[in-house]
């Protein structure tokens, strides 16, 4: 794992070894490459122009150099420029032929790419017809980048931690991952975004300066940044770069650097290009933002699978746009190899990504009570010894009966996209294990109201609410089952696919693993990880023992099919033919839920006329807001 600056260092030295060492170029070698790559499951389609990238710049004096270069190159005094918010998410080519959008594509390799235009037509700031003089345009091809913004990203990440999935990192990875997904009504239903930065063969459209082109495309109906500036000379885009950097941190979205770009396409054909970047522009990226900070403490954490993670907790600093507290340390061999001590002044850094990380020691600073962090022998929760694979470096506690261990399996049982019990959040979860009232999952089905008044802020009306989820949830369908019991490299996805095969719960005791192995996205390292779960002990008593307790996983084809199972919908304002009890009855009928809150849990909202309050706060939240003829529609095509 390393940062983009670290790649990009990488890439530049060996560039330079290639080119002095021209023999040692290899076909496979990344300097040839664009980046991505074609995925299955989406049609590939050849970019009518090459979708190139632009190399990178971290300073001043590099962009200077750039201007120089191409001055010479072209001959001149001084360049107009453009400069560009370089905004940190997926590029997306979009093809309109007499106005109408007919092809929406990624990048890919640069030359072909995936069709993905279901998924680009739910996204808002696509136009699907274009207004203005772009209308009538034969044929007009436009790139740009899909992105999301960040209380977009923080709403997905909530959704993603109640399901008990990983959160995404970054914007661009969730947008990616967003853009990739099969079901393009689950795209929708992520509120992402596009702006527009590029009008491809501008001169067809009579067009003859970048600026010129993002009014064009502005007057076209798309999202065009306003954070662009017309620079003449190099010394106004220095200024304009570091401008943008100072504001970076106000804008609503992530930008990881700015672009620059000669303004004059004529220019553009002399300049040429490289394998991997035209000439005509450059990125200038924003450095990471690093703060010192001093590291008080060092604690354990203990997740579900028993893995012992370091953290440090740090004097508070503020960093891209956060109060950063703690950082992971990763494992003790981490820990080790970097010399990370507790009292330790060290680098903090946050870039793109919503993790921050440690990037150094400060060692001139550091005292003599610095103190070097003694990783235990036991678990810090239960007390039983730590067991390390010779093939990992993480440490774990191999007691499946540890409180932590506990805790973590029941959180992903309860999860949204496991078993989804309602009202079974960590505070539950914690007063349970304490007061020893669950200490295995299949405990939670002998809870009744009298075991549940014990527990500290739970009012009779919730305990009564969360023994009606706990009942529900012994019908979950079989793939949930699956997910929810927690078993090594199975995510969401794999347990579905093995759902589908296994058809009932005792398929899980039958099946081996080379007929595992063959099932599409099942490699061996699955297959095995699910074999052993169901052949040891543990796992086979925690299934019957679930079981046993009255679950009773619903066979795949039994599932429900109304179409809009486990979405929630909030409603609001007056419908032009519906009355809210029948919106809301079609809406169950098929599965679906009616909430009355405005929350991130809601994935649509149906507005009508006069709709008030709970609308803005949806819009704030990006949560999807549809009106009474798409639900009309949805429930029709289910
Ligand atoms: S112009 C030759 N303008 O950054 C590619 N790109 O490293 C010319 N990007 O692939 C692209 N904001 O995904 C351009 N205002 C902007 C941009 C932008 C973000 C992305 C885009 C591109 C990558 C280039």
């Amino acid at each position: 794992m390393i940062t983009d600056r670290e790649y990009d260092d990488l890439l530049a030295e060996l560039i330079a070894l290639e080119k002095a060492h021209p023999g040692l170029e290899t076909d496979d070698s990344p300097t040839g490459r664009i980046g991505g790559a074609v995925s299955e499951g989406f049609v590939t389609v050849t970019h009518s122009e090459a979708m190139l990238s632009l190399d990178n710049t971290y300073s001043a004096e590099e962009l200077r150099k750039f201007d120089e270069r191409i001055r010479r190159l072209l001959d001149r005094e001084t360049l107009e420029y453009t400069a560009e918010l370089k905004l940190d998410g997926v590029a997306v080519a979009l093809t309109y032929q007499k106005g109408r959008l007919v092809r929406a594509a990624t990048r890919g390799d640069g030359r072909r790419g995936d069709d993905i235009t279901d998924n680009a037509k739910t996204i808002e700031s696509i136009p699907v017809t274009l207004t203005g003089e772009a209308r009538s345009a034969p044929v007009l091809e436009v790139r740009g980048e899909a992105y999301l913004t960040l209380t977009g990203l923080a709403a997905m990440n909530e959704v993603q931690e109640r399901a008990g999935e990983k959160l995404f990192a970054n914007p661009r990875n969730a947008t990616a991952g967003s853009l990739k997904m099969l079901d393009s009504r689950a795209v929708a239903r992520r509120p992402l975004m596009y702006f527009a930065f590029q009008l491809v063969l501008p001169e067809a459209h009579g067009i003859a300066t970048q600026m010129d082109a993002l009014q064009f495309l502005r007057d076209a109906g798309f999202l065009v940044t306003k954070h662009t500036e017309f620079c003449n000379g190099i010394d106004e885009v220095v200024k304009a770069c570091l401008s943008l950097q100072d504001r970076r941190n106000d804008l609503p979205f992530g930008v990881d650097g700015v672009v620059v770009k000669v303004n004059r396409f004529d220019l553009y054909a002399a300049l040429g290009r490289t394998s991997k970047s035209p000439r005509w522009g450059i990125a200038y990226k924003f450095p990471a933002e690093r703060k010192t900070t001093v590291i008080r403490e060092i604690t354990l954490q203990v997740g579900r699978t028993g893995a012992v993670t370091p953290v440090a907790h740090v004097d508070p600093v503020g960093l891209a746009g956060t109060t950063v507290r703690r950082a992971t340390l990763h494992n003790q061999e981490e820990i080790q190899r970097r010399d990370i001590r507790v009292g330790d002044t060290v680098w903090m850094e946050k870039s793109g990504d919503i993790i921050p990380r440690v990037v150094s020691v400060v060692l001139e600073e550091r005292k003599r009570g610095a103190r070097r962090f003694v990783f235990p022998r036991t678990c810090p929760v239960c007390g039983s010894p730590l067991a390390k694979e010779t093939d990992e470096v993480v440490y774990r506690c191999e007691n499946l009966t540890c409180p932590a261990q506990i805790r973590g399996r029941m959180l992903h049982y309860a999860s949204r996209n496991a078993m989804d019990i309602e009202g079974l959040g960590s505070k539950v979860v914690d007063g349970l294990v304490k007061n020893r009232l669950a200490a295995a999952l299949p405990d939670l089905y002998k809870l009744d109201q009298e075991s549940l008044a014990g527990l500290e802020r739970l009012g009779e009306k919730s305990a009564s609410n969360l023994l009606a989820s706990i009942e529900a949830s012994k019908k979950r369908s079989l793939d949930r089952f699956l997910f929810a019991l927690g078993i090594r490299h199975v995510g969401r996805t794999v347990a579905s696919v093995i759902a589908e095969h296994l058809g009932t719960v005792d398929g899980l005791f039958r099946i081996s693993e080379e007929e595992l192995a063959e099932i599409d996205a099942v490699g061996p390292v699955i297959a095995a990880s699910v074999v052993h779960f169901a052949n040891s002990g543990e796992g086979e008593q925690l299934v019957r023992g679930l079981v046993g307790a009255g679950v009773t996983p619903a066979p795949m084809e039994e599932r429900e099919a109304g179409g809009l199972e486990g979405m929630k919908f909030v409603l609001t304002g007056t419908f032009p033919s519906l009355k809210r009890n029948e919106a809301r009855r079609l809406i169950e009928r098929a599965g679906g839920k009616v909430v009355s809150a405005v929350s991130a849990r809601a994935d649509y909202i149906v507005a009508g006329e006069s709709a008030g309050s709970k609308l803005a706060k949806a819009e704030k939240l990006s949560i999807r807001v549809i009106d009474e003829d798409e639900l009309l529609r949805m429930l029709k095509e289910n």
